[in-house]
């Protein structure tokens, strides 16, 4: 990358929870960053504490279970000049655990297909938008924040819908990074553990810089690294 030149990183369901702190990261750590909010004003009140740091901020409205809506994104990061060619890193946080602890034997078909919209399909569609100008650029950096309860190895009862979506997309993050393997986009996923956010609720044990950590190390591999179609907690590769 050019001498002067900043990175710029899209977040997904950036106004709160763990892409809130994954946004703060990577503000500090100077890169401008894109902080998408499905409500704008809830956006807009997450980023005035990055820009009072000094973070280059920018909101941008994102509802990653509407197709019309990352088009329109996309679209509109393209006629405003921000090329969505330049956005260098993509980290898909955005997702949604409803009705926790369910039976997969009485799940709803309406929770599964919702949260596969929001947790996989949305993932994907933005992968396949802004994948490609990454891959011309030879530079990009994908990172899908999943979890251990869509790891195979530990697949226990309850949760399905949640489950499959994260399964879903470990699933995904492979195709991906094998696709682009080689080109300077490398695409991988993590579990961030268990973090206090509205879904992780108040008891768990990591901070929201903790559940960032892993996802803002693989944004911000280094030129020349290969790591890519990997599963991490904490730095370390997790079982799929
Ligand atoms: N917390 C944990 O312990 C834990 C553990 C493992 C994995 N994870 C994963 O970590 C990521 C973040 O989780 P979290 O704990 O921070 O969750 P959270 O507190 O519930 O926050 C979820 C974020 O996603 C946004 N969102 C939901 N649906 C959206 C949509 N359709 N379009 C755009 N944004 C949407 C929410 O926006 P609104 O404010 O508008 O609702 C919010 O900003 C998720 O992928 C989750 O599966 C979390």
């Amino acid at each position: 990358m050019p001498l002067g030149s900043t990175r710029t990183a899209l977040v997904t369901g950036a106004n709160r929870g763990i892409g809130l702190g994954i946004a703060t990261a990577l503000s500090q750590a100077g890169l401008r960053v894109l902080l998408a909010a499905r409500d704008r004003e809830r956006g807009e009140a997450a980023a005035a504490a990055l820009r009072a740091a000094g973070g280059d901020v920018r909101v941008i409205a994102l509802d990653v279970a509407n197709t019309a809506s990352i088009d329109a994104c996309c679209d509109a990061l393209a006629a405003e000049g921000v090329q969505s060619s330049h956005v260098d890193v993509l980290v898909n946080n955005a997702a949604i655990m409803e009705a926790q602890g369910g039976c997969a034997l009485a799940e709803d078909l309406g929770l599964l297909r919702r949260t596969l919209e929001t947790n996989t399909i949305g993932a994907v569609h933005l992968m396949q938008r802004l994948a490609p100008p990454m891959r011309e650029r030879g530079y990009g950096r994908i990172v899908n924040v999943s979890s251990d309860m869509g790891s195979l190895e530990h697949m226990l009862a309850g949760d399905l819908s949640y489950r499959v979506s994260k399964a879903a997309l470990n699933a995904a993050t492979r195709v991906f990074a094998d696709e682009l393997r080689g080109t300077g986009v490398l695409v991988n996923c993590l579990n961030p553990g268990w973090v206090r956010t509205r879904m992780g609720g108040a008891g768990a044990t990591r901070s929201l810089a903790e559940g960032a950590d892993t996802a803002v190390w693989l944004a911000m591999l280094p030129d020349g690294d290969t790591t890519t179609g990997g599963f991490f907690q904490s730095r370390k590769p997790l079982a799929w």
